[in-house]
């Protein structure tokens, strides 16, 4: 008989103590920090969920590499081993080291993007959003029709909406489209994988279109553990093999190595278009360091060479996929409202649903997101109207599941908080807002609970 029982693929070298609360200091905590989960105090939280982004733990080997770091300003030898490691698996020409993420994503779209163009994504990240927007263009989510029903179980609920994207393309003489992108796994979309069939359509439909595309790829080794699971053809294949051929089909990307680097800091843009590539790495030297350590320490560099590899084994992809579901699947099997089927780096938890007496416009993603914490010290993250305003399709909380970090009985605990917030839901109350910047509102806001 084959053992069931999938077990975490690494043993413990180092520990970092975690430390619980009262009640009433998370309820005054919570207070203080006017009922946003941002601005508590790491140390005030005891399972911190709030994002899978330079959260996880680095293995002997990445620690391994951090004391070989080459801090050379120019030509370092950890840059060469960054940029063969990420050419390997991806396979583009320029390969341009940020400090994050969101860096690579300024470069690229004021390189590329103007006022009154349209930026199309399956659904840009928060991030992706404001840098779009940031240039004066248009960031245009066409996300497949499934996407926006929780409860759908479709295999590749981030694919992106064909037809639409067809649509859109045609008007291009209208509407100037600099480039399409998609976004691996749908992070806003509730942490849901890309089809390979479908990424090739856009591609296709890109080329066919002359306009490039691009691939936001922070979680590209999940996505590509969930094509080799669900999409017939690649069960045989190795992940690696899978994000290769997911990459052949575009012209870019972008990348932040928080995720599915396994690093705590540090991104990367990438494009096979060498008169682009000339002004983005202007722009890198401009705002982020020389293009062989952008704004990254040599350390770094190595840390994500080995980090992006190991994202792609085997072991470790199945027991990270088979994780998140746990927690997922043990909350639903109870009745809690979660976007089906379990994603990748997180399970979101449908707020609207859980709490249908809540209206949006008192934010029942929010309200959520502080009971979690009273009630167990979880820190969460709403991904609904706070975070996207008028564009928000759903009211969602995410518990985005850092990498290598918390065993299978911090889940558990987990799991039996939810289920006691979800016991005495009718007595949850919505939020109203006292604070609000201009623009990414949701990491700075304060609110208060309605009475
Ligand atoms: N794209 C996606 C899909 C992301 O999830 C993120 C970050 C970024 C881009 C930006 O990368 O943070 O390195 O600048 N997501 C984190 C999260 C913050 O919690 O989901 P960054």
């Amino acid at each position: 008989m084959p053992v069931k029982t999938i077990i975490e693929p690494f043993r413990i070298k180092s520990v970092e103590p975690i430390h619980h609360t009262t009640r009433e200091e998370r309820e005054k905590m919570l207070r203080d920090a006017s009922y946003n989960l941002f601005l508590l105090k790491a140390d005030d939280v005891l399972i911190d969920l709030l994002t899978d982004s330079g959260t996880g733990a680095m293995s002997t080997h990445q620690w391994a590499g951090i004391m070989e770091g080459d801090e050379s300003y120019a030509g370092s030898k950890s840059f060469d081993h960054f940029k063969t490691s990420v050419q390997e698996i991806t396979g583009f020409k320029h390969v341009m080291p940020t400090h994050q993420g969101r860096a690579a994503e300024r470069i690229l779209f004021q390189t590329m993007c103007k006022p009154g163009d349209i930026v199309p994504n399956n659904t840009h990240f928060d991030t992706t959003r404001a840098n779009t927007e940031f240039t004066g263009a248009e960031a245009r989510d066409i996300p497949c029709p499934e996407a926006r029903i929780p409860s759908d179980r479709s295999p590749f609920k981030g694919n992106m909406d064909l037809a639409a994207l067809e649509a859109l393309l045609d008007q291009n003489d209208r509407h100037h489209i600099p480039l399409v992108m998609i976004t691996v796994t749908n992070n806003s979309g509730g942490g849901q994988p890309v089809s390979m069939a479908n990424v090739r359509a856009v591609s296709a439909l890109c080329k066919k279109h002359g306009i490039p595309f691009y691939i936001d790829a922070c979680r590209f080794a999940e996505n590509s553990y969930f094509i080799k699971m669900r999409e017939p053809g690649y069960a045989d294949k190795t992940p690696k093999q899978i994000a290769q051929e997911l990459f052949s089909y575009a012209d870019g990307c972008t990348m932040s190595a928080k995720k599915d680097g396994m690093a705590n800091i540090g991104g990367f843009l990438c494009t096979n278009d060498d008169r682009l590539a000339q002004q983005e790495k202007d722009l890198l030297i401009l705002t982020e360091g020389y293009p062989t350590y952008g704004g990254l320490a040599g350390r770094d560099l190595e840390a994500i060479a080995t980090g992006i590899q190991e994202a792609l084994d085997i072991d470790y992809l199945k027991y990270r996929i088979t994780s998140t579901g746990y927690l997922g699947n043990k909350i639903s099997e109870q009745g809690v409202p979660i976007v089906q089927p379990p994603g990748g780096h997180a399970i979101y938890i449908d707020a609207k649903t859980f709490l249908p007496h809540i209206p949006v416009a008192q934010f029942p993603g929010v309200a959520l997101a502080a009971e979690l914490y009273l009630e167990g010290g979880i820190r969460s993250v709403e991904i609904g109207s706070l975070m996207f305003a008028g564009a928000a399709k759903m009211e969602l909380v995410r518990l985005a599941i850092p990498r290598r970090v918390y065993t299978q009985s911090h889940i558990d605990y987990v799991v039996e908080i939810i289920l006691s917030v979800w016991e005495r839901r009718q007595q949850i109350k919505g939020m109203r807002l006292t604070y609000e910047a201009p623009f990414l509102r949701h990491f700075t806001a304060k609110l208060e609970p309605v009475e």
